[in-house]
């Protein structure tokens, strides 16, 4: 059984405060919304959390409503009822110390959000935005995206009896997620422009015809994204790595992953924080500009063959300075060639990844390289998509056919006939 715990929304920009259950993503001053929980009444402990782990509950068997109290506090009761869970979270948290040693540092971990449903990171928050949608009695979501935050949409959307509408910028999103949301029933709208125009549209389109918006605008996002944080101490047997690092686009999951944090340290449930490292993609990079020269985000006009990523003007970002700087973090930025180098490498090692996530082990690389990293310091990055998600890149790639991309690793294809001879000729090549 769950404990209650109070929560309200505040304004990340001034003090105004809403009730918990709000439709509501922005304050009257158009700041963006905090969910605040009053730790003070919740009684959560490592007992618990590693109790649930062994539950076969279906709320405990979610890797985010394991961590209920923290997501979304309603009634246990409630939740069973309301929740549109499909067994996301419980991902794999790889000891990538092969991987580790070609980017010089021995004690490295790969935590694949690639695992969950819909194959990225995104469906940890989802799955709390539209159980959310569902309990403010909404009847369609929608949401502007790179094309993770629409398959996720659209499946959980699906599973919910939710209608779907999706706004993605035309021929600019990864075939596997365009094909996801068609393939869940999303009403896809491919927008002439970029995820910059898409997103500001959303925002005007949800706000005229009463729909929900589902992008980590949305606080309830952020809240379920949190959970990746909770698995990866919960994984690490609560003992804290040096860093965590990920990839940073519209800078939501940074921005979920510090807050969850602050609160496990405020509850107990760990004893220090690790450091943050977020990884800009060299073409879409405002926050590392703003973080480098302690400014505000300026939007710039996105490009990196990391589509994921390819964001010039991220919402998050004020929510993602505070907790950057709340964990000692730092910013950085990495090539495209350099994140196809890092792809090749995760991919080879069996794990594989798309490319924005691959911008992670990049970043550790540069980041070890400049000494900000220690060599023998415990690192785990994030991988937040599926290798699957972008099958056009990796096959370019390996036959050295992308453009301004030097294909370092190759392992092209061998056309041959069907022949024992050559075959074997191949083989002992
Ligand atoms: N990695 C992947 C695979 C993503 O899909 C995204 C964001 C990010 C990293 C960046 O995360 O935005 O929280 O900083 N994709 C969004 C989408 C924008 O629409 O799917 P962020």
């Amino acid at each position: 059984m769950g404990t209650e715990v109070a929560w309200h929304l505040a304004c990340v920009r001034c003090d105004a405060t809403y009730p918990g259950l709000d439709s509501r993503y922005r304050c009257d001053c158009s700041g963006t919304l905090d969910v605040i929980h009053d730790l003070s009444t919740c009684n959560l402990t490592r007992e618990v959390l590693d109790a649930r782990l062994a539950s076969k509950a279906p709320l405990d068997r979610s890797g985010v409503w394991r961590f209920r109290e923290l997501i979304l506090p309603l009634p246990d009761e409630v939740l069973e009822g309301v929740a549109a869970a499909r067994g996301e979270g419980s991902t794999q948290l790889y000891d990538a110390s092969a991987v580790g040693r070609e980017v010089g540092v021995e004690d490295l971990w790969l935590k694949h959000e690639g695992e969950n449903p819909t194959g990225s990171f995104k469906d940890r928050g989802m799955t709390a935005a539209i159980t959310v949608a569902k309990t403010l009695g909404m009847s369609a979501v929608a949401c502007a995206s790179t094309g993770n935050t629409s398959a996720s949409m659209a499946s959980y959307a699906a599973i919910s009896g939710l209608d779907a509408i999706v706004f993605i910028p035309e021929g600019k999103i990864a075939f596997g997620k365009l094909s996801q949301a068609l393939a869940y029933g999303a009403k896809t709208i491919q927008i002439e422009g970029d995820f910059d125009d898409a997103m500001a549209l959303v925002q005007d389109v949800c706000a005229s015809e009463g729909i929900y918006l589902v992008n980590s605008i949305n606080p309830f996002r952020i809240e379920g994204q949190k959970a990746i944080g909770f698995e990866i101490m919960q994984d690490l047997d609560w003992q804290v790595p040096d860093w965590i690092v990920l990839p940073g686009g519209n800078l939501g999951n940074n921005t979920a992953i510090s807050k969850g944090l602050l609160e496990l340290l405020e509850l107990g449930i760990i004893d220090r924080l690790p450091r943050l490292a977020v990884v800009q993609a060299a073409g879409a990079n405002p926050l590392y500009t703003a973080w480098l020269g302690g400014e505000d985000v300026e939007p710039v006009k996105a490009d990196t063959i990391a589509t994921a990523i390819k964001i010039g003007n991220p919402v998050s970002w004020r929510k993602s300075m505070r907790g950057i700087e709340a964990l000692h973090g730092v910013v950085t930025e990495v090539t495209d060639d350099q994140i196809m180098d890092a792809k090749a490498l995760v991919d080879a090692a069996g794990i594989g990844a798309e490319p924005a996530s691959c911008a992670t082990v990049a970043g550790i690389h540069r980041l070890v390289g400049e000494g900000v990293i220690g060599s023998d310091e415990r690192v785990v990055g994030i991988l937040t998509g599926n290798v699957l998600k972008d099958p056009d890149v990796v096959v370019n790639y390996h036959a050295g056919e992308l453009d301004g991309i030097e294909s370092r690793r190759v392992n092209a294809p061998i056309s041959a006939r069907a022949d024992l001879d050559e075959i074997r000729r191949i083989i002992r090549q």
